[in-house]
């Protein structure tokens, strides 16, 4: 009995092995809001109805869909999972839900989105991860709240004062049956949100509690993130929209999973007129810093209501493979630098605990040299990892070349660096520590 038990609970364990071996994933905003292109909030930022709001449904075709395309550029990337919105807040389906009739077979493209989507990505050797959104502005039974688009317009709240959270919440439980049961299997469950308080919603609503214990039924080893408002260590924590100064700990000081979820400018959904998309350099520092901090990144594309990925995102895209072809090997597997050894200015670590490979990322290239503290007798050699040149090092510790040796802080190694910076859009050293 005792060992049947045993059993039972380290199956419903969350995997987190993959997850942080894997770092850098791919999220995917897709629903109607592609359409009006300004915002996957626009229902609620421009008070629509969802009498108005159904002319996105009766025009949704997105002919150049081609999932085959969006995982080939996940992987080229060097995104190793996804997470695609099944539904956002506007309360479209991607799939063919039998408890919905808004959903993609009902539009004029016809077809289920995410069973193809899912094999495609699964094809190309990424894993899948669902975005299911909690809250949702169709249901006739979701209450009207202070987010909800109509929630400012009284005579509707009067209407509408009877719907029932409860039923809400069994559709919501069916649907996350379904997908859990009909795509095989799944990796991630990622909720999406809670905002308890005043008229707002929390895990009573949802009945968190129920829908979680389901969710690891269904899925022994799914990692589910933090947004059930539910009590207790999560997976994984989701900062979102800007990145931590340091990764979360939990009250005893050990550091908790993370993903920082970022977008390429801003909006989630596809966003025509937005101009703040990151630059390439910014796009990779954000990725090395992430890792540098224990984290994984989950970055979004947005694709067009054509169903295809514009040219923004794949330049986006390519500037991360073209990084990632020569470096990847300092981001997948790592984490944060041993205890106590800290990055000089405007460098970031990454560390292959496994192979005791510690990456030095130069944001900015110094001129001559760069010192590191705290590695003095700790490093066996050191190569740039863009073309494995050598790159020579002084090290305080040993009496050798000692006039050099006088330029060289106690306790530091200084690196030579070459006066041209090497043409890749962030130099990364890698440093054998000994074994
Ligand atoms: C927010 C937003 C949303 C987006 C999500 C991604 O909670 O409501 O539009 O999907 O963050 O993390």
């Amino acid at each position: 009995m005792a060992k049947k038990k045993t059993a039972r609970s380290s199956a419903a364990k969350p995997d987190l092995k993959w997850f942080s071996d894997a770092r850098f994933g791919m999220f995917i905003h897709w629903g109607l809001y592609a359409l009006p292109a300004r915002h996957e909030w626009v229902k609620r930022q421009e008070r629509i109805t969802t009498e108005d709001y159904q002319k996105y449904l009766d025009h949704f075709d997105p002919d150049l869909y081609d999932p085959r395309a969006w995982a080939r550029a996940a992987k080229h990337a060097g995104m190793r999972y996804f997470v695609i919105t099944t539904k956002h807040h506007e309360g479209f389906c991607l799939w063919d839900s039998k408890f919905t009739d808004y959903k993609a077979t009902l539009t004029p493209y016809g077809k289920d989105l995410l069973k193809p989507m899912v094999k495609a990505f699964r094809d190309e050797g990424l894993r899948v991860g669902f975005y299911h959104s909690l809250i949702d502005w169709h249901h006739p039974e979701f209450p009207v709240d202070h987010i909800h688009p109509q929630g400012e317009d009284k005579a509707f709240r009067k209407a509408e004062a009877k719907r029932d959270v409860r039923k809400y919440a069994r559709y919501l439980h069916n649907q996350t049956r379904e997908l859990l049961t009909q795509f095989g299997k799944i990796d991630i469950m990622w909720f999406d949100f809670s905002y308890p308080g005043g008229d707002g919603k929390g895990h009573d609503d949802w009945q968190s509690a129920k829908l979680l214990k389901m969710v690891r039924e269904l899925q022994p080893g799914i990692i589910v993130n933090n947004r059930l408002d539910l009590p207790g260590k999560p997976d994984i924590m989701t900062p979102e929209q800007y990145v931590p100064i340091e990764g979360p700990r939990d009250e005893k000081g050990k550091p908790l999973a993370w993903e920082g979820c970022q977008t390429f400018s801003g909006s989630w959904g596809y966003h025509r007129d937005e101009a703040s998309w990151k630059s390439v350099p910014m796009l990779v520092e954000m990725l090395i810093d992430h890792v540098s901090k224990g984290g994984n990144l989950l970055m979004n594309v947005g694709p067009t209501g054509r169903g295809n990925l514009d040219q923004r995102a794949l330049n986006s895209l390519k500037g991360y493979g073209d990084w990632m072809a020569l470096h990847s090997r300092a981001i997948y597997g790592c984490g944060a630098a041993p205890d106590g050894v800290q990055a000089p200015p405007d460098c970031r670590y990454t560390y292959n605990a496994k192979t005791k490979r510690l990456y030095l990322h130069l944001l900015a290239w110094p001129f001559g040299a760069v010192h590191l503290d705290g590695l003095a007798g700790r490093v066996e050699y050191a190569q740039l990892l863009n073309d494995a040149s050598e790159i020579r090092m002084r090290d305080s510790s040993t009496e050798v070349n000692a006039a050099l040796n006088a330029a060289t802080p106690q306790g530091n190694i200084t690196l030579e660096l070459p006066v041209l910076k090497p043409d890749v859009v962030v130099p990364v050293i890698e440093l054998f520590l000994n074994k």
